[in-house]
């Protein structure tokens, strides 16, 4: 807006202006052909706000979603069981990296996102707030949890956002070993003694619940949906893709022989939609506000990580200045 006390302003703020009109008419364009905007393209606040809101809180759950897992690693029932389950985890910490980096190129440094988590101040997904009880967890976590991961993120490899779109392509590539290595696990327990099968069932059981609240609130409570599909970041609804998701796994657990703890699912032909029973979105606000089952257990092993990680990170800046002082005198 120009200001009347300023030539020198006036100026400035009507280029300002020009430019962000310019911005605003190549930004809606690329949106309405549904291409791509790249870091350097101007873009309206609020898209890169949310943005970084959105990938920030799921580079946080990457990283978090290590610890149940995690905790598994030294107690896998064979060499081979625990391989695979250190890679997985491993791939988890690049999901994280990816993604602090996707964030990184709409101006947030990863240290300030990191010190966020660290407060407690940022969100991350609902799901790792809940303990990891036996090694069947382990098996309903891949074909569960990383099964609606994949089924929220599958979508999101169109994102508009490159940076975004593209570090989804490889996540959910290695999102797909990870549900099937689950699926897998309970298959074998399902096939096992009358306890393996029972406690592959109680897996099923305590995480299905849980897993379907990984993909937000209802429509009617989602704040930031409507406008998020209206910049092509979602591309469908948090209903939606439940919904779809339900509809995936209520044809895969018959193939392990277990049941949903859901009698309420059932296909409507009318509406063309999968239904279940009612969640306990009181539950969800409960963990969500801090006081889930393992939110401050989840924290507590984070601070102490990044605190026992000091060292590596005084290690490498001392190294980095090093390089730098010698390069200024060759
Ligand atoms: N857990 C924690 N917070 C959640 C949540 C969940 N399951 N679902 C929604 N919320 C939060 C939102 O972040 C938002 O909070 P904010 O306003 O403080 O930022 C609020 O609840 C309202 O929800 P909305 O539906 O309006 O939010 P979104 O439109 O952002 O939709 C989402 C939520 C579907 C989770 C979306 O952000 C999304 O698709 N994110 C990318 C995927 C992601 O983050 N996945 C994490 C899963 S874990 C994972 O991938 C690891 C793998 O190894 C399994």
């Amino acid at each position: 807006m120009a200001t009347q006390d300023s030539d020198h302003h006036a100026v400035a703020n009507a280029d300002g202006d020009e430019t962000a009109a310019a911005g605003q008419a190549y930004f809606d364009k690329i949106i309405a052909a549904d291409s791509r905007i790249e870091p350097p393209d101007w873009m309206p606040d609020g898209y890169r706000k949310t943005l970084i809101r959105q990938i920030s809180q799921h580079a946080h759950s990457e990283v978090i979603g290590m610890q149940p897992e995690g905790n598994w690693i030294g107690r896998a029932p064979s060499l081979k069981r625990k391989a695979i389950l250190m890679a997985k985890v491993q791939d988890e910490a690049g999901h994280g990296l990816y993604l602090y980096s996707a964030a990184e190129t709409l101006g947030i440094p990863r240290d300030v996102l990191n010190d966020q988590l660290i407060a407690g101040k940022a969100r991350y997904s609902s799901i790792f707030n809940y303990p990891a009880r036996s090694w069947a967890d382990m098996g309903a976590i891949g074909w569960l949890v990383d099964g609606a991961a994949i089924c929220n993120q599958v979508p999101l490899c169109r994102a508009s956002f490159g940076p975004y779109g593209r570090a989804m392509v490889r996540v959910c590539k290695e999102e797909s070993f990870h549900q099937r290595q689950g699926f897998e696990i309970l298959l074998e327990l399902a096939n096992g003694t009358p306890a393996q099968k029972q406690m592959a069932q109680d897996a099923v059981d305590g995480l299905y619940a849980p897993a379907l609240m990984m993909f937000g609130p209802p429509d009617s409570d989602s704040a930031h949906s409507s406008q998020s599909m209206a910049w092509n970041i979602k591309r469908f609804s948090n209903d939606e893709l439940r919904q779809r998701f339900v509809g995936m796994i209520v044809e895969q657990v018959k193939v392990l022989g277990l049941t949903l703890p859901d009698d309420d699912i059932r296909f409507n032909e009318e509406t063309g939609k999968w239904e279940y029973g009612e969640l306990d979105w009181d539950e969800f606000n409960e963990v969500l506000a801090g006081r889930g089952p393992c939110n401050a257990q989840r924290l507590t092993r984070r601070r102490e990580a990044h605190e026992n990680g000091a060292w590596v990170r005084e290690a490498a800046t001392a190294y980095a200045a090093e390089k730098a002082k010698r390069e200024q005198v060759a």
